[in-house]
């Protein structure tokens, strides 16, 4: 489920660092002063109380250990005295891969071959169409253009690099179509099933606007994140590594057990 932060995620993260700096400098001043020359002792401090203050602002807890690192790791990194072309290469690497991550809140993370075939489980007997909201690099269409010859699919990503290696490797099938793009632009209405790997940000969202747009017989398939204070008709367990579930609703039906 989302979790509800009064503030904005990023907002949370750099008031962290901020005050845990100023806490880390005012406690070492007051109680250590020599240590104010030695920045990795600053930092590591700076660390813990950035964790603490992200702790008490209730951001999601894989923050903490971001926070507790952050600052060490730029002492270190620092030291190491690299060039700076390497952090704008890294910079630019992840941009291009994570693109609008702190608006979306939806990184990029891959379905696993075998929940492909679930889905394809799923298709009509003689066809079908199929939309991969946020296909990422592609590999899970490709897996189901070739389980699913006799359906067409079409994946949109608006990440530059994820979405050119999607095109160029699913280039050769002519059954999968990748767009470039932001999902949210798109119309469901002409698909039988709409699949889902997404987080619980935008999954209330994206409820609306397919309960608008879908037939009354298309599935919106979600990988591991379900709709809130929606009931799936079926949940199927995929063994795979995760031990995935995929939440299966009928959002265009005006009747379903929970609808709101
Ligand atoms: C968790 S990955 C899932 C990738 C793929 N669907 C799979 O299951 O393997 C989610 C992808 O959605 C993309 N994404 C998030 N919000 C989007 C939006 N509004 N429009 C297009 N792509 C989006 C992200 O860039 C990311 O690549």
């Amino acid at each position: 489920m989302a979790q509800d932060q009064p503030i904005s995620p990023l907002r949370a993260a750099l008031l962290a660092q901020i005050l845990g700096g100023l806490v880390a400098v005012g406690l070492i001043a007051l109680l250590a002063p020599h240590l104010l020359t030695q920045p990795l002792n600053v930092a590591l401090l700076q660390g813990l109380c950035a964790a603490f203050t992200s702790y008490k602002l209730e951001s999601p807890p894989w923050w903490h250990p971001i926070h507790l690192g952050f600052m060490p790791l730029v002492v270190i990194a620092n030291e190491l005295n690299l060039a700076p072309y390497w952090y704008l290469g890294a910079f630019v690497a992840l941009l291009i891969v994570y693109w609008r991550v702190p608006q979306s809140r939806v990184p990029l993370y891959l379905s696993s071959n075998q929940a492909a075939s679930e889905v394809a489980s799923l298709l009509p007997d003689h066809g079908g169409r199929v939309m991969d909201l946020g296909c990422g690099n592609g590999t899970f269409l490709r897996n189901l253009a070739r389980l699913r010859p006799d359906c067409s699919f079409v994946g949109v990503e608006y990440a530059p690099l994820p979405w050119l290696w999607a095109r160029l490797t699913c280039a050769g099938l002519g059954n999968c179509r990748i767009d470039f793009g932001d999902y949210w632009l798109h119309s469901l209405a002409d698909f039988d099933l709409v699949y889902a790997f997404l987080s619980p940000a935008p999954m209330s969202n994206l409820w609306d606007k397919a309960a608008t747009e879908m037939g009354p017989d298309a599935w919106l398939v979600s990988n591991s994140f379900e709709v809130p204070d929606e009931k799936a008709l079926q949940v199927l367990q995929v063994t795979d590594r995760r031990m995935t579930h995929l939440y299966c609703y009928r959002p265009g039906r005006k009747i379903t057990p929970g609808s709101r």
